[in-house]
């Protein structure tokens, strides 16, 4: 068999807040004024970042049509910018509209620049780059498209992809856009559990794997993952396999060689025009109830909408390099390592490993080695190489970097001026990113603005184009005043946002647009500073965010209570100084139990990694006789979490308690777990 690493690489190469607010850091050369959106320069009052602003979220149609137009190639024009009613979970943009995402994403660019590199797959092994050009992208996204067509894929169907990120992976996803099928990414680190889940939810009758994924030195069984989860998948009529490695794989007759195939295909495919408002993807991410959700994301307006953020909130230009560090199994990688640049006919760095792989210096010799403009990644990276300390990332030279980005969950006053002081050396913006699965592309960061304009440590601070945040009370009106907190809601559709659950509107009315009629509810609360910028706090919702990946603690309480000796569980996050958050379950047992607790605690994790994966396992499990609940039988989650937080004085009210006792039982239990971690 040959590889991935080898024939198919020779192919690619041959065929074709609050806090320090009123502190001026380098601004970084910022594009700000109406000069750089033209289309829009010339109307009145907008002279400046703010004025555009304004005229953007006043002006929805205006801005957001002449935007449309002039960025993406259309098949046929679309008649009405767009028809949404929030309140009824009814969004629509760019009615009337066709293209195809494969061709915005590459033809166009292949056409004007042949060679120009796509694709820079910066593999596990360090050094040992492959670079793919758009003229090569796209014959590989056209041999793919035509084995999907000639495998049955039709307009309307969701392939399935459970792989690392790598190039067949991308031109997996935009062979899915080009033929009309939607796709569904699964992070490649999910349990044959949660993927057999997300395949049937999702009724695919195709996935792609590897063979093996190979990360941080580690080889991944995916195949073998697969094999398991098409068990309980009766949809599922073929699998094609990638090799990542050199090693043989177990093959059945619904399994297919992947490069084997895609030689036999041409390298020319017709694309499919697409309603502006046919599904592009699912996603599944988690959410504070029942199973995780498939997020709905359509054509044009994701694609509008992740094109203008990549390229404004970065400051891209032709000819750089970006790179975003994600994963493609998650949106990050989804609209900051392959639409939004790819979109912009950028160069994108699809990245393989870890950043601890094969030392605390990877990323930063990466930077070196690929000479990146643009660098972006997340907090819990960061926080985890600050503690190797300085001298990993000055050895070497960074001097190609312009912007330091950072996303999926706060980032602390340390590690983002670690970032701006040693990563950046003082010259980049650190733009802190907040957005959602669900938003499709970032919403709230500190650039675009005027270059000079302050970037405060910590903060996501100013809206993007399009996007008017508001803070709610807990009565649900708008809090108008600054220097305040509240639920943030976003008070206007945009092009980029979810349109739906799959197979569950009413999920996604009643969990977005119900709870403030409306608006579209974030989970988030957030803080609004004096000078009315934005700050995150955090999840208001039963909602964990480990590392940036989001888990629902009903999910995982879900999981702990099918152990046969579990009685009932309590899950919450707690903080975690490089996680951001862990896990802490509370777990009561049935009576009749016949296991050590330490064979049981292995046991209850070993469900979770099963059930979902590595990074869901609770950190502590701390056996209880009881949990503290309200006279109406609700867990008191709120006095969980001041214990696991040692904040005992900060109980507040436990009138509601039903026992009292329950609580002492906890705080002692949790001395208990903590002394004997600690002892070990
Ligand atoms: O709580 C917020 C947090 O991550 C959640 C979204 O998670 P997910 O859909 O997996 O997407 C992550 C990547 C976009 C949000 O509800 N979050 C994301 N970015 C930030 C953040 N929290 C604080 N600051 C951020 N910059």
């Amino acid at each position: 068999m040959q590889s991935l690493c080898g024939r198919i690489s020779n192919y690619f190469v041959t065929s074709s807040a609050r806090r320090i607010a009123d502190r001026r850091l380098l601004a970084g050369r910022s594009c700000s004024t109406s000069a750089c959106v033209p289309e829009i320069a010339g109307y009145e009052g907008v002279a400046d970042h703010g004025g555009l602003h304004g005229f953007s979220v006043a002006q929805t149609e205006r801005f957001w049509g002449a935007v449309a137009r002039s960025r993406l190639s259309w098949n046929s024009p679309f008649h009405t910018v767009h028809d949404c009613d929030l309140s009824q979970g009814k969004i629509r943009w760019f009615l009337g509209g066709k293209l195809n995402v494969s061709v915005n994403c590459l033809d166009r660019h292949a056409c004007a620049f042949p060679n120009r590199v796509a694709l820079i797959w910066e593999r596990d092994e360090p050094g040992s780059e492959v670079k793919v050009t758009y003229r090569q992208l796209l014959e590989l996204t056209c041999r793919l498209g035509n084995l999907f067509r000639r495998h049955g894929v039709k307009k309307g169907d969701c392939v399935t992809l459970y792989m690392p990120t790598c190039p067949l992976a991308v031109a997996s996803m935009l062979a899915c856009a080009r033929i009309g099928a939607a796709h569904n990414v699964v992070f490649a680190g999910f349990s044959a559990e949660a993927l057999a889940d997300r395949i049937r939810d999702a009724q695919s009758s195709m996935v792609i794997t590897v063979n093996q994924g190979v990360r941080g030195g580690k080889v991944a069984e995916l195949k073998k993952t697969v094999d398991v989860a098409v068990q309980s998948c009766p949809s599922v009529k073929q699998v094609f396999v990638a090799l990542r490695t050199e090693n043989p794989v177990g093959m059945t007759s619904r399994d297919a060689l992947l490069e084997e195939e895609l030689q036999k295909e041409d390298v020319v495919c017709e694309p499919a025009a697409m309603d502006s408002e046919d599904v592009l993807f699912l996603l599944y991410t988690s959410g504070s109830t029942g199973k995780p959700k498939g997020l709905v994301h359509t054509q044009a307006g994701y694609l509008l909408y992740a094109l203008l953020t990549h390229k404004y909130v970065f400051n891209y230009h032709d000819g750089d390099v970006f790179g975003c560090v994600a994963d493609i199994g998650w949106i990050t990688g989804h609209t900051y390592t392959v639409y939004g640049p790819l979109a912009n006919g950028g160069t994108t760095v699809l990245f393989e490993s870890t950043p601890v792989y094969p030392d605390p210096g990877r990323y930063w010799e990466m930077v070196q080695r690929l000479k990146i403009n643009q660098f972006y990644g997340a907090p819990t990276a960061i926080r985890l190489l600050l503690k190797y300390g300085d001298q990993w990332v000055q050895k070497y030279d960074r001097s190609s970097l312009k912007i330091l980005g950072s996303v999926g969950e706060p980032i602390n006053t340390e590690a983002w001026e670690w970032y701006h002081r040693v990563v950046g050396g003082g010259r980049c913006s650190v733009v802190d990113t907040w957005w959602q699965t669900e938003t499709g592309g970032i919403c709230i960061a500190p650039r675009p603005s005027d270059p000079d304009a302050v970037i405060v440590p910590g903060m996501a601070m100013r809206p993007f184009f399009g996007i008017k945040p508001v803070l709610m009370d807990k009565e649900g009106a708008v809090l108008s005043t600054n220097d305040t907190s509240g639920a943030l809601c976003i008070a206007q559709p945009w092009p980029g946002m979810a349109r739906t659950i799959h197979n569950d509107h009413q999920r996604f009315t009643e969990t977005y647009c119900q709870p403030y009629r409306g608006y579209f509810f974030t989970g988030d609360g957030a803080y609004r500073c004096k000078e009315g910028y934005y700050q995150i706090i955090g999840r208001l919702d039963d909602v964990i965010n480990v590392s940036g990946h989001r888990i629902g603690t009903a999910e995982l309480e879900d999981v702990v209570n099918r152990c046969r000796w579990v009685a009932e569980s309590a899950v919450i996050g707690y903080t975690h100084d490089i996680k951001g958050q862990g896990v802490y379950a509370f777990v009561v047992l049935k009576k009749e139990v016949d296991v050590q607790e330490a064979d049981l605690v292995q046991h209850l994790k070993d469900m979770v990694s099963k059930s979902i994966a590595k990074y869901a396992c609770p950190d502590f499990i701390q056996f209880v006789p009881r949990l503290p609940k309200t006279r109406s039988g609700k867990i008191m989650r709120r006095v969980l979490r001041k214990v696991v937080e040692h904040d005992v004085d900060g109980l507040g009210d436990l009138s509601t308690l039903e026992d009292p006792a329950t609580v002492q039982e906890v705080i002692q239990g949790h001395h208990h777990l903590f002394s004997k971690t600690h002892q070990q």
